[in-house]
């Protein structure tokens, strides 16, 4: 007995496993203005709640079925049922990918800094992640990144707009990438998209290496019930399928899927709030002297300096959370605030002016240092 147990402590994982940094978003405590994860502040769909509150005690016990509701999804982004896959997420739909196309050995390409759940699924697979840094502007190095691919690349993954930085990769940028890289599966995220409005998805099918990840979880407001999409080329998406659990994305998601994908005037509502907002907190921040970098998101990041930490506390001390992005490669005193319904902005504007002047910020302190 006692053997199998000093064995069992010793059992060790998979050296990707011991290798692959661990992430750990600071989820504890989020009881105020959330403008920290880059989540809708406000609401899904009201049709969403009203389907929601029909849900009965049996369809809770009943295993999800997603084929229907890949189907009805499907149609509305105009692309076939084949070549659409429901995720738990965005997050797990990296998994799969990574799992499904990389071997130990392969090399997968991305920019930083960037959304740091590629370097953890993709770390699982292969030792050979690259990264290419984007300088100072935070812009996407698109002549380097071209220039890093080589024959053993064999995902590429893109997110448009960028996360934490806002920027953004052109569509013909988008097409060039998979083109120098016929090997290779080119992943683009636009968990984004929404509050930008370029988009890949139109190529789907037409581009054989193109895959497109959207998420439900930002602009329609259901980040708490986890569900995103992969579409790409029907055989490649036939590969990511058989990878997938049947069951990966729950039935109160596909529950209400399909009511927050038909309410389009909610979406614009939502999205148009984001933009105001956005333009809102852009003036605002220029006018306090704080450096801030083109976001086609629904978030700003901002360079603090020094006292990224300072400022965060400061927030929190008036109830609304950011996310301190410093340790990002490249974001050093860097802090990143989202945009929400046009209350939520105003909070956090006046918020960040007390807070700024609490903690004797000056200009010279971000801006400066570049
Ligand atoms: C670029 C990017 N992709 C994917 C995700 C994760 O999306 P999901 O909630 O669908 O897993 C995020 C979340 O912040 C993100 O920033």
């Amino acid at each position: 007995m006692n053997t199998i147990l000093e064995e069992t402590k010793l059992l060790q994982p998979r050296k990707a496993v011991l290798a692959m940094p661990e992430y750990h978003p600071p989820l504890a405590g989020r009881d105020a203005l959330r403008l920290d994860f880059n989540e809708n502040t406000f609401s899904p769909s009201p049709s969403v709640l009203r389907k929601l509150q029909q849900l009965t005690a049996e369809a809770l016990t009943i295993y999800p079925e997603r084929e229907p509701i890949e189907r009805i999804v499907a149609q509305h982004f105009g692309v076939e049922s084949e070549q659409l896959l429901l995720t738990n997420g965005v997050d797990e739909a990296i998994h799969l990918v990574a799992c499904t196309f990389l071997e130990e050995g392969d090399e997968a390409l991305i920019c930083t800094p960037t959304f740091f759940m590629y370097d953890v699924s993709i770390g699982l697979m292969t030792a050979g992640l690259i990264r290419v840094q984007s300088d100072d502007s935070l812009s996407f190095p698109l002549e380097r990144f071209l220039a890093a691919i080589t024959s053993k690349t064999r995902l590429i993954i893109v997110a448009s707009p960028n996360n934490p930085t806002g920027a953004t990769v052109s569509r013909s940028d988008l097409l060039a990438i998979a083109e120098a890289a016929p090997q290779a599966l080119l992943m683009v995220d636009e968990a984004y998209f929404h509050f930008h409005g370029e988009t890949t998805l139109g190529d789907v099918g037409t581009v054989p290496n193109l895959i497109v990840a959207r998420t439900f979880s930002k602009a329609y407001g259901l980040a708490n019930l986890r569900v995103g999409m992969l579409a790409g080329d029907a055989r490649l998406i036939s590969f990511i399928r058989k990878v997938s659990s049947p069951y990966n994305v729950n039935g109160v998601a596909l529950a209400v899927l399909p009511d927050a994908i038909a309410d389009e005037a909610y979406l614009t509502w939502y999205v148009d709030q984001v933009h105001t907002g956005r333009e809102r907190i852009f003036h605002a921040l220029k006018d306090l002297g704080v450096r801030t970098w083109p976001s086609a998101a629904n978030f700003v990041l901002m360079d603090i300096g020094p006292k990224h930490r300072e400022l965060c506390v400061a927030m929190r001390k008036r109830g609304v959370l950011l996310r301190d992005r410093s340790a990002d490669p490249g974001c050093e005193g860097y802090v990143r605030i989202t945009v929400g319904i046009e209350d939520h902005v105003t909070r956090g504007i006046a918020a960040l002016k007390e807070s700024l002047l609490e903690i004797g910020w000056t200009p010279a302190e971000g801006r400066g240092r570049a």
